[in-house]
């Protein structure tokens, strides 16, 4: 009680706080998006998110290879295709953008850790994540189109694969054909508590997803349920899930913090496209100090319980880092 207790005297230095200092984030916990598309010498502006780029396979080993030299273990691929189907079909065509990108990356950087996102939704012509029929997006169906694209991700040299899609026993599906196929080392990041948000706005743009009609409602987490991320994190456990995700981070850091306490995986948080938007924008509207803000935020993913964090901002973080 005051004033025999005073906790300012251990913020009085920058050195001492440096010693009291709980969280610390570094390069090791970041893992970076890049958008891969066909062609050579492409490196197209995403306008919505300053400083990421649709790139080709050349480019995209470029931007990896300055990604591994800043310290980062980790990049994540996603996929645009040059020609949408009705079962996206891309997806799991050897020969297809993410397959070649994951060939490039691990032939020039075999220590860099190559995840791929299992989705259907960037090669759908309705931008859905799975099999549409009447309206409806199928389950059990999508799960097929899933495995054939996880083990196509896995055929090319993937160290891992992160499935995005939201059906249920997906994780189940893409362990059991991975282990048929002699993939058994091969962990799966699920995106296991995955929202249905507004903040992925930027994104599909960016990837070129958007659904053609609706919402990803009947498949996406609804925002206000907490309790059900933990039904959805154990069962994708349970399915054989080797890390666990909550998506977005920072209005659900909550869910993070909740998922860290109750389960003893890994987790990953993605800090999505609009949380990255919105600090680009308000900085070029000089309304908030750019750097101070993306390293608070990255700091509270970190401090709620994200053992690694999905972010555009990786780069520029790690720079700030090192
Ligand atoms: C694909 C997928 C999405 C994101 C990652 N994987 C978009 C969506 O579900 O609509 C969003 C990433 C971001 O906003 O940064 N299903």
């Amino acid at each position: 009680m005051f004033p025999i207790h005073r906790p300012r005297r251990l913020r009085r230095t920058e050195s001492i706080r440096r010693m009291v200092r709980e969280t610390i984030l570094t390069p090791d916990d970041f893992i970076y998006p890049l958008f891969v598309v066909a062609g050579s010498g492409i490196k197209k502006p995403i306008s919505s998110m300053p400083g990421c780029f649709q790139e080709s396979v050349d480019e995209v080993v470029k931007t990896a290879k300055e990604i591994h030299s800043l310290g980062i273990p980790a990049v994540i691929l996603f996929g645009i295709p040059e020609h949408k189907d009705e079962l996206g079909s891309e997806a799991y065509d050897p020969n297809g953008v993410v397959q070649t990108a994951i060939k490039a990356l691990k032939d020039s950087m075999p220590d860099l850790v190559v995840i791929t996102d299992v989705c259907m939704c960037e090669y759908t012509t309705h931008g859905h994540c799975g099999v549409v029929k009447d309206g409806e997006v199928l389950n059990d169906p999508t799960l097929e189109l899933l495995q054939k694209e996880a083990l196509s991700h896995a055929r090319a040299g993937a160290d891992m694969v992160a499935p995005s899609d939201m059906m249920d026993g997906r994780v189940a599906a893409i362990r059991g054909i991975l282990d048929s196929e002699g993939f058994s080392h091969i962990p799966i990041m699920s995106y296991a508590a995955k929202y249905a948000s507004a903040f992925y706005g930027p994104f599909r743009e960016a990837a070129e997803s958007a659904p053609q009609f609706g919402d990803r409602r009947s498949y996406q987490m609804d925002p206000p349920n907490r309790r059900e991320a933990l039904k959805e994190v154990a069962l994708d456990i349970e399915e054989g899930a080797d890390i666990v995700m909550v998506k977005p981070a920072l209005s659900y850091l909550d869910v993070i913090s909740d998922v860290k306490e109750n389960f003893d995986l890994p987790v990953a948080a993605y800090n999505v496209s609009g949380e990255y938007s919105l600090v680009k924008a308000a900085a070029q509207l000089g309304w908030i100090d750019h750097d101070r803000v993306m390293l608070e935020i990255l700091t509270s993913i970190k401090r709620a319980g994200a053992d690694m964090i999905l972010t555009y901002f990786a780069p520029e973080a790690a720079r700030l880092l090192s």
